[in-house]
C-alpha cells in the first residue's frame, strides 16, 4: 500500500548542512528553506538516505589528482557550494511539476542525485526524467536507498568482469556497500568467490555467499599460492604486479576504484599480455535501475545493512564509517 501523500505546509526543512570541507563536525544540523519543485521536477519526502565511502572523500575532499582539482571545480573551490551531502535516497512523491507526466503524488521512488548531492535532508527536488526511478512495495526504503551506489556499481563490475560458470573470482575490499551486492551476483553467476577485507567482515561475507575469507590485515592475497581468473578491486589498496602474477592466462582484473597510475599501466598490460585490465566506471542507467529492482524484488539478492542512524547523526554516521566499522551499507532514515 503506497502511503497517502500529506502534503507539508511547512517553508522549511531539516537539513544535514555542510559548512567546509574536513571532519564530520562540519556537517551541522539546521532549518533551511524547503525546495520547490519546477516544472520538470518531483519533490520527494525523503524516507531514507545512506553514508558511503564517496560521502565521506567528499565531505573532506579526499581524492587523488586529479579527480580533487575536478571535484573543486564541480562541487566548490574554497568551501563546498551544495548545502548538503548525501548521494542516494528513497522516499514519497509529495508534489509535481506541471511537465511531469511519469510520477504523481504518493508515488514512492528512489534515486540517485550524484554530485548534485542533497539527500541529508527532509526533501530533495529533482528533474523527474532523471535517476528517479519507481519502488516496488516489495523492496523496503532502506534497502532502495542503497541501490545506486552499491548495487549499480557492483553490477557494472560484474559484467565488465564477464564472469563464467566454475571461475575464481577474487573481490577485494568485498564488505562494503559495492563489495556485497558484487559477491551475491559474482555467486549467482556459478563463480568460486573469495573475497578480501578486515576479519570482522569475513563472516558476514561467509552468510551471503563467498567461499574463502582473506584478513588484508595479515595476510596477503597474492602470496597465498592461489591464482583467479577475475579480480576485481573495489578499494584501490592492493599492488598490481603481483595481483597481475596471479592472474590466470585470458585473466581479467577490473580495477573499481581506477588511479591514472594503475589505469595507464593496466592498457600497457592489456596490450602486451593476454591478461585484462578494465578501468570500470558505472553509468547509470535505466537498464542497471531495472535489474536491481528485479533482483532485489525477486530475492535473488538482498542488501546487506548494518546500521540505521536518524537523520540527526549523520556526523555520528560519518564517524562509524571512516573508522571502518561499516558492514555492508550504512542507512540514514528520515
Ligand atoms: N568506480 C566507480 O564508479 C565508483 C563508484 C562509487 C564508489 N567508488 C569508490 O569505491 C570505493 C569503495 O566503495 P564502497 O562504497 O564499497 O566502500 P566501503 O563500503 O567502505 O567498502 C570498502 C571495503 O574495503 C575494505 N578495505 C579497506 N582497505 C582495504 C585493503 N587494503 N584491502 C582490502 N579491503 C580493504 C574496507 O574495510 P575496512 O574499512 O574494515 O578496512 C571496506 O569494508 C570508494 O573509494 C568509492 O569512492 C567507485
Amino acid at each position: 500500500m503506497h502511503p497517502s501523500p500529506v502534503k507539508s505546509q511547512s517553508k522549511t526543512m531539516k537539513a544535514i548542512v555542510w559548512t567546509a570541507y574536513g571532519p564530520p563536525e562540519v556537517l551541522k544540523l539546521q532549518e533551511i528553506p524547503k525546495p520547490i519543485p519546477k516544472a520538470n521536477e518531483v519533490l520527494i519526502k525523503i524516507h531514507a538516505t545512506t553514508v558511503t565511502l564517496g560521502d565521506c572523500e567528499s565531505r573532506k575532499l579526499d581524492f587523488p589528482f586529479p579527480l580533487k582539482l575536478l571535484m573543486r571545480f564541480a562541487v566548490g573551490f574554497f568551501k563546498p557550494r551544495k548545502k548538503t551531502l548525501g548521494q542516494e535516497l528513497s522516499g514519497v512523491i509529495e508534489e509535481v511539476g506541471e511537465k511531469v507526466e511519469n510520477f504523481k503524488p504518493g508515488d514512492q521512488v528512489f534515486a540517485s542525485t550524484q554530485f548534485h548531492f542533497g539527500a541529508y535532508a527532509e526533501y530533495v527536488c529533482l528533474p523527474a526524467n532523471h535517476h528517479v526511478v519507481h519502488k516496488p512495495d516489495s523492496i523496503s526504503f532502506e534497502s532502495a536507498a542503497t541501490i545506486p551506489t552499491g548495487g549499480l556499481n557492483a553490477l557494472h563490475f560484474i559484467k565488465d568482469a564477464n564472469i563464467q560458470p566454475g571461475e575464481k573470482v577474487l573481490i577485494n575490499g568485498a564488505g562494503g556497500n559495492i563489495g556485497t551486492y558484487a559477491v551475491q551476483m559474482a555467486k549467482q553467476k556459478g563463480a568460486y568467490v573469495y573475497v578480501v577485507d578486515s576479519q570482522a567482515k569475513l563472516p558476514m561475507l561467509l552468510s551471503i555467499g563467498a567461499d574463502e575469507g582473506i584478513d588484508y590485515q595479515t595476510r596477503d592475497f597474492t602470496q597465498l599460492g592461489h591464482t583467479y581468473d577475475v579480480v576485481i578491486d573495489v578499494v584501490g589498496k592492493f599492488s598490481f604486479s603481483n595481483t597481475i602474477q596471479v592472474l590466470n592466462e585470458g585473466g581479467r582484473l577490473v580495477l573499481g576504484n581506477p588511479r591514472v597510475g594503475t589505469a595507464l599501466r593496466g592498457l600497457w598490460t592489456s596490450k602486451t599480455t593476454d591478461k585484462r585490465v578494465i578501468p570500470s566506471l558505472a553509468p547509470y542507467t535505466p537498464e542497471y535501475y531495472q535489474k536491481m529492482v528485479d533482483l532485489l524484488a525477486s530475492g535473488e539478492i538482498t542488501t546487506v545493512i548494518d546500521k540505521v542512524f536518524p537523520l540527526e547523526e549523520v556526523p555520528e554516521a560519518h564517524r562509524y564509517v571512516e573508522k571502518g566499522l561499516k558492514q555492508g551499507c550504512l542507512v540514514i532514515k528520515v
